[in-house]
């Protein structure tokens, strides 16, 4: 079975990548040309955990090619659709229209029977109307079929997600596009892969519940560390006490600086939209607090930056431990530590940040920032160290160390994770959020 993954950015990199491990001819197919060659070259434009050598073995091997032409995915079986759906700029609905070329550029190759596959997140209705845009436009016709197969994997464990996925959704409309599917993940639903075979739209909305759930949950908790940081009890314990519920879990119950990145924050709010325009916005409306109790976050911790510093920002020294939306991504897509770091920065602090990836994508997005090379470089002459993305490297630095270098031992702990004993015990005064 020959492949062609159509949008080669996080998503399709990786998924085109673990086919090629699975055995599978793919050709990756991307209008821009400067990821393409790089990844022909073997090299991803992005960060990712055990990405790059696989993606070096298959482009060597010859089953992983990428292009800039839809003609070279003409002889492919089957097409994965990996675009992007971002928030559009004129509003918190998904923007399908990098979907929508996608479909438009493929579809004049649907010259032969195949199956078209959807992996993008997208507002419920549109697989729908993309099969009838396939029909229309294939000289395939109806033999040219779609299918949709929502993507869940995380960023940072995503080869793993790919090739040893947790279940796997086909939304599907012939149980010949159900065949073709079960063969293509033969080897995870053989490892005890569930299967959940459904329509077009339970497809869809699959993946815009579960996010808007791991939403949900993360506001829930942070929600509670609010009423925490009134009541001076520890939002961290109580997380742990709750969390021994097995109903409940302790998974996604870091109270914190709460969720950023490409896909939660847009996901709920294109849920939103959606529901709004087919006349269920009100099942939804809850989904606004979830986001602003999100949101209120970021301001606690400049609010708290604030206070440590005696009530003044502006032409103070700050320390920001952190730029990517979470460890082991480079990807500062709605950062909760830049959006720190650039309101402070704006409120006239001089800010310096570090990050041990994504200082390049943050210079691009914040470029008035001041960045250093290391953590100590950051947090020399600092009077208050913001640690706000959890990256190992930082949960393992030596307060004492640290201590020697900046102007004052204040540290306030966006992430709840460092050893607040360690910290104390080394003279810092040590914040969390939502604890004492
Ligand atoms: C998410 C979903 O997990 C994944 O299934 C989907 O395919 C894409 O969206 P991702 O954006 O990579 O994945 O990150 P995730 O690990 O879910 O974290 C999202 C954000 O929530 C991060 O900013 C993280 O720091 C934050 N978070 C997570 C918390 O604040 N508290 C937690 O307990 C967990």
């Amino acid at each position: 079975m020959r492949i062609s993954v159509i949008g080669t950015g996080y998503l399709g990199a990786v998924h085109a990548t673990g086919l090629a491990e699975l055995g599978y001819s793919v050709v990756g197919v991307d209008v821009d040309s400067t990821k393409v060659a790089a990844l022909a070259d073997g090299r991803a434009p992005f960060y990712e955990p055990d990405l790059d050598p696989l993606l070096r073995k298959h482009v060597e091997s010859g089953l992983l090619r990428f292009s800039t032409d839809f003609a070279d995915a003409a002889d492919a079986d089957v097409h994965f659709l990996c675009v992007g759906t971002p928030q559009r700029q004129d509003s918190l609905a998904a923007d399908m229209s990098f979907v929508d070329a996608a479909v438009d550029a493929l579809a004049p190759h649907l010259i032969r029977p195949c199956l078209v596959v959807g992996k993008s997140t997208v507002p419920v209705g549109s697989a729908h109307r993309l099969a009838e845009r396939i029909e229309a436009l294939a000289p395939a016709g109806g033999d040219a079929e779609l299918a949709w197969n929502p993507e869940f994997l995380r960023e940072g464990f995503a080869v793993e997600d790919t090739l040893n996925p947790n279940r796997l959704v086909f939304g599907v409309r012939s149980q010949r596009a159900e065949s073709i599917l079960r063969e293509i993940y033969a080897l995870a639903i053989a490892a005890g892969t569930p299967v959940v075979v459904t329509d077009f739209p339970t497809a869809e909305l699959v993946k815009v519940s579960a996010n808007a759930f791991l939403a949900t949950k993360i506001s829930f908790i942070n929600a509670i560390a609010e009423i925490c940081e009134v009541t001076g009890a520890d939002v961290t314990k109580l997380a742990d006490a709750i969390g021994h519920d097995d109903r409940i879990g302790r998974r996604f119950l870091n109270a914190g600086m709460g969720f950023g990145g490409g896909c939660l924050p847009k996901d709920i709010r294109g849920f939103m939209a959606r529901a709004g325009e087919i006349g269920a916005a009100h099942a939804l409306t809850f989904l606004a607090e979830v986001d602003a109790i999100n949101l209120r976050r970021r301001e606690r911790v400049a609010e708290i930056a604030r206070e440590v510093l005696g009530g003044s920002i502006a032409g103070r020294r700050v320390a920001v431990l952190g730029a990517a939306f979470k460890p082991d991504s480079d990807d500062v897509r709605d950062s909760p530590a830049l959006t720190v770091a650039g309101g402070l920065h704006l409120q006239g602090a001089r800010v310096t940040v570090y990050d041990p990836k994504a200082i390049e994508n943050a210079r691009r997005s914040f470029p008035t920032l001041t960045y250093a090379e290391s953590t100590i470089g950051a947090c020399r002459g600092a009077e208050v160290v913001l640690h706000l993305t959890e990256w190992p490297e930082f949960r393992e630095v030596d307060p004492a160390l640290l201590g020697s270098v900046v102007a004052r031992r204040n540290v306030l702990d966006g992430r709840n994770c460092l050893d607040a004993d360690a910290w104390r015990a080394a003279g810092w005064s040590y914040r969390g959020l939502g604890r004492p």
